[in-house]
């Protein structure tokens, strides 16, 4: 027995207990979601409620007290081993990609701003209609997933299309508890990384492009506002961001 597990299961069930109490649930609700329960399970859908639900209040407690870069969520969309990329350090995409084309920027330095060489950046991200290679119909496997690494003053560089906003699905029982509570099922356009250099946290987190729709409804809950930049145009139709991670310590085991 876990003095924690009985903390924490207690403490959700009674704050439970007391929606029901508080809002006079019928025996028909009791049922509706029971059956709803089912559903999730049975759909897979147990990892997209928690992380569009859930995740983005783990988060922000988690690391409240870290120092360096804004985090945010992880997401169901991460894969791993994407390729680690050579120059011209351009994300996998098709022949056609749609979308602008965007070179991204900066630097990965420790908090005091001292460069960190051979950081990893791990990218990925939807396309501009918003659809995840590996999760969705249309990009192939391995689309606009791909790592680089930082050279020795803590620059990188990568290339790739500005991403579309998505909803979550909504033909699952998750899109359909959106759609009964009346809550918009839209994410804005951003991309996600994961940052991690050897002696440091990892820095799970998204940048949110300016121009998109959503950004004050992300029904993820996701958005911090310095997270959000703002894509210039450099000619040729192409456009340029620039964005500099600044990673906290790792954190020293507890001593036994
Ligand atoms: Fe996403």
């Amino acid at each position: 027995m876990s003095e924690r597990a009985n903390q924490l299961i207690s403490d959700i069930l009674r704050r439970v207990h007391e929606a029901i109490v508080e809002n006079n649930v019928t025996y028909e609700e009791y049922q509706a979601a029971k059956q709803w329960f089912i559903d999730v399970g049975a759909a897979g859908e147990w990892p997209l409620f928690g992380d569009v639900f859930v995740e983005h209040v783990v988060e922000e407690q988690a690391f409240s007290n870290r120092s360096g870069s804004q985090g945010t969520i992880l997401g169901p969309f991460h894969l791993p081993d994407a390729p680690l990329l050579d120059a011209p350090f351009e994300l996998p995409h098709r022949p056609d990609e749609s979308g602008d084309r965007t070179r991204v920027t900066g630097r990965v330095t420790d908090v005091d701003g001292r460069p960190l060489a051979n950081a990893n950046l791990d990218i990925w991200q939807a396309d501009a209609e918003g659809r995840y290679s590996g999760f969705m119909p249309g990009p192939p496997d391995g689309n606009l997933r791909g790592q680089v690494r930082t050279d020795t003053d803590g620059r990188y560089e990568y290339v790739t299309v500005i991403p579309g906003p998505y909803t979550i699905p909504l033909d699952g029982p998750t899109g359909r508890m959106t759609a009964a509570a009346g809550w918009s099922p839209w994410r804005p356009a951003h991309i996600h990384l994961i940052v991690s250099a050897e002696g440091f946290e990892p820095l799970v987190t998204q940048l949110f492009i300016d121009s998109s729709d959503y950004l004050d409804t992300d029904v993820a809950g996701a958005v911090k506002p310095e997270l959000i930049v703002h894509p210039e145009p450099v000619g040729d139709g192409e456009f340029a961001v620039s964005y500099d991670f600044a990673l906290a310590p790792a954190r020293t085991p507890a001593i036994a």
